[in-house]
């Protein structure tokens, strides 16, 4: 789908340009994603074979059961705090957290002193949480932020949340990196354009001064704020965060501003405020952000070394003793699908952020300091 249909964002932002000129990439984005009335993420239903897209838990409640074990590792690398808080950003229809609780309550010793805090936007899919978890008696709450989420011993998980937050865009020209722009052309459909420039070393690495005309940098402003709300929840008890998402390890130029609607590919500016608009994840620059606030940083590993390593072949083979032959085809698929390097286990990756004082189990007991500035300049984001 490539013309540009007029959704009522559409024209929203439309005679706001006309009105006021151009806007950021970040707050097309942000209006695009979380308009009250119109954004993406205000209703509707994205995930699954009839949404946009499919996620990790969407395809196998494997994937689930994986965070499960991780939850229960970690919790015990913690030193077993009691009670303790499992945390989701972003929970979509519910589904990980449902086949990670289901996983803890066969293996966690003490199950019945969890609680459950899940941080969603969304009207629709905050219902839709309510249902998935309807069979747990564990405390659960919902909250618009993670800010509101109480300070105690915690374990986070979000897959997929970060790759929501919108990014600022900047375009070199000859001499300078300006701030990249959505205008309208002459026949008032959207389209990007050079705005401002930026001062030298502010946003941009210094070391991408020569990129050379067209190049790309993205930058997530949000992620500092959700740094702060994580930092805060370790200030008082033990804390760990577990972030999968597709991302790389950054700085690096390149554009990954991505449209999906109905599972294909679609330019960015196509019905507005109803279809999924995401950019890859910098994890260097979210390890970056947590050791700057006395956190630790462990990885990104890929997904599919993250999933191996806690057990998800051996959970597949137990599942395949009591699956007829049909079932077990699909259970080796999923498995490869999530695990596969050409699939999704190299694109996708998981990052651990923790409270200093212990350290969590592998594969993320090797601490990893973010090397400020150091990435590979040229390498293409995937
Ligand atoms: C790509 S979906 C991932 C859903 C789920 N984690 C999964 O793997 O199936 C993104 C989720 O994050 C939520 N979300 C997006 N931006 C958010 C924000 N700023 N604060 C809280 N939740 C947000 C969406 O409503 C949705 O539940």
């Amino acid at each position: 789908m490539s013309s540009q249909e007029e959704t009522a964002l559409s024209q929203q932002l439309k005679s706001y340009i006309s009105q006021n000129g151009p806007i950021s990439t970040r707050a097309f984005m942000e209006a695009c994603l979380y308009d009250p009335e119109h954004g993406y993420y205000r209703a509707g239903n994205p995930i699954g074979a009839e949404g946009d897209f499919i996620t990790a838990p969407e395809i196998s409640q494997m994937f689930g059961e994986m965070i499960g074990i991780w939850c229960l590792l970690t919790w015990q690398s913690m030193r077993q705090p009691i009670p303790l808080q499992i945390v989701e950003l972003g929970p979509g229809r519910g589904t990980l957290m449902a086949d990670l609780l289901r996983a803890l309550q066969k293996l966690h010793p003490n199950f019945e002193t969890i609680s459950v805090h899940m941080v969603e936007r969304s009207v629709s899919l905050k219902a839709r949480q309510m249902a998935a978890l309807e069979g747990f008696d564990c405390p659960k709450h919902w909250h618009d932020n993670l800010a509101e989420v109480p300070t105690s011993p915690t374990l986070i998980i979000a897959n997929e949340f970060l790759d929501c937050l919108p990014v600022r865009q900047f375009v070199k020209k000859a001499e300078a990196w300006h701030e990249r722009v959505v205008s309208l052309d002459d026949e008032g459909a959207f389209c990007f354009a050079v705005g401002k420039e930026v001062p030298k070393g502010m946003v941009v690495p210094a070391r991408f001064d020569t990129a050379p005309p067209g190049s790309i940098f993205e930058f997530c402003p949000d992620f500092e704020a959700v740094m702060n709300d994580v930092q805060r929840l370790a200030s008082k008890a033990p804390m760990a965060a577990l972030f999968i998402d597709y991302g790389y390890e950054g700085p690096s130029l390149g554009e990954t501003l991505q449209a999906v609607h109905k599972h294909n590919m679609v330019s960015p500016f196509v019905l507005p405020g109803q279809i999924d608009l995401t950019a890859h994840v910098d994890f260097t620059a979210i390890g970056a952000l947590a050791v700057a606030r006395g956190l630790r940083a462990y990885g990104p590993r890929d997904q599919g070394a993250f999933l191996s390593q806690l057990g998800i072949g051996t959970r597949a083979e137990a599942l395949v003793q009591t699956a007829t032959e049909q079932q077990a085809d699909k259970l080796v698929s999923d498995v490869v699908r999530l695990v596969a390097p050409e699939q999704m286990g190299s694109l996708f990756k998981a990052m651990c952020l923790s409270s200093p004082g212990f350290t969590p189990p592998p594969p993320f007991d090797q601490i990893v300091e973010p090397q400020n500035g150091s990435g590979n300049d040229q390498q293409p984001k995937q």
